[in-house]
């Protein structure tokens, strides 16, 4: 099995070689084109010029990964493609792209969600994540707590009820000047800041007790869900109490850390609380924040600290932001269990990644 993998759903143009070896999907080749640099002129992804830029560069990056592979097309059999969610003109380029070369070359297509995607990433290392899982899934577009009693099956336990983690540290990271993306910007800016300068809340949805007929209080269940657009809020409030003017590299160095501090106390605490009702065996970390270093290591401190047998699971960092590796894996599984699909399908962005 050789699958040619293609992911177009947002900024990254990249398309990957994986083959199978000791049973799971291992990765030839991963080329990532980013178009970081044409869209840090606008402060952010501009979805048209993302759309062109996917059509210069796909058909280069595949040829690249296949030559890294050091695979014909001919090679190829399976092509695995992102069809949602994400940002409609991105992904039509790469499914498209997708469904050309099957046709021409016959070979059978297989559609993924860019979420899997995320959560199969961590499948390409050596050691493979244990059943049941649970994921905390945490990117620019989505932040979900995902529980997983077997492979490709996906039971959302927790998801924002606004902005999404990695949209908050975009939005903190314009607001505080530094650019785009945020994440990496927060994340340095953090690492020279105080992060006990500044005091921002650690968002905890549960409600509060209610008592029931009898006059007792009721313990509410703890709550599994994210809020961030008022940490952004508290954020702005605070700059503005400073005052704009007076923002130096010392000050935005410090809200930065104590900003990236509050959003990470809140993954944490909801992370903990689902390893505590779910009691999985693996917990798996993924998706473009993944790729933060405090929240790879205070996740990894804390679990190890109050559930010491469950095994933690990080990407290597280049896998955590988008990639066609990652989609690869997943297909890898997919084709396993299902073979390839042979629907007719669309991109579709608003695509879930359970059916109900
Ligand atoms: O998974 P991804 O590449 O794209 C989506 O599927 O959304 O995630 C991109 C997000 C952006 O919001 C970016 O700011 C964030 O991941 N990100 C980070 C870091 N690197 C990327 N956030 C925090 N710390 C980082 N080091
Ligand atoms: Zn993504």
């Amino acid at each position: 099995m050789n699958i040619l993998a293609i992911e177009s759903s947002c900024d990254e143009t990249s398309a990957a070689v994986i083959t199978e070896k000791d049973n799971r999907p291992f990765l030839l080749s991963n080329v990532i084109s980013s178009q970081i640099d044409i869209h840090k002129a606008y402060g952010g992804v501009v979805p048209e010029v993302a759309a062109r830029a996917h059509i210069e560069n796909i058909i280069p990056v595949i040829e690249k990964s296949l030559s890294e592979a050091d695979l014909k097309l001919d090679d190829i059999t399976n092509i695995a493609v992102t069809a949602g969610p994400g940002l409609i003109g991105s992904l039509v380029v790469g499914v498209e792209t997708a469904k050309a070369i099957s046709a021409s070359q016959n070979i059978p297509i297989t559609t993924l969600n860019h979420l899997e995607g995320h959560i199969y990433a961590n499948f390409l290392n050596d050691k493979q994540p244990e059943f049941p899982l649970v994921a905390l899934l945490v990117s620019g577009g989505h932040s979900m707590l995902i529980h997983m009693p077997k492979h490709l099956e996906y039971q959302v336990i927790g998801s924002t009820k606004d902005d999404a983690a990695g949209e908050a540290f975009d939005k903190a990271a314009r607001i505080l000047g530094l650019g785009y993306p945020g994440g990496p910007a927060i994340s340095i800016a953090a690492d020279k800041g105080d992060q006990g300068k500044y005091s921002f809340p650690t968002i905890d949805l549960t409600p509060k007790p209610l008592r029931n007929e009898q006059g007792f209080l009721m313990k509410p269940e703890l709550s599994l869900d994210f809020s961030f657009s008022g940490l952004k809020t508290a954020l702005i409030t605070q700059v503005k109490k400073i005052g704009e003017e007076n923002l130096d590299t010392k000050i935005v160095n410090d809200l930065a850390a104590s900003f990236q501090k509050a959003v990470i106390a809140s993954l944490n605490q909801n992370a903990l609380r689902a390893i505590e009702k779910f009691k999985p065996k693996t917990f798996i970390l993924s998706g473009g924040v993944a790729a933060n270093k405090l929240l790879r290591e205070s996740l990894k401190e804390q679990i190890s600290e109050s559930f010491p047998g469950v095994y933690y699971r990080i990407p290597d960092a280049i896998l955590c932001t988008d990639n066609a590796g990652m989609i690869g894996a997943a297909s890898y599984y997919h084709i396993k269990k299902e073979g390839p699909q042979k629907d007719n399908f669309v991109a579709n962005p608003n695509l879930k990644i359970t059916s109900e």
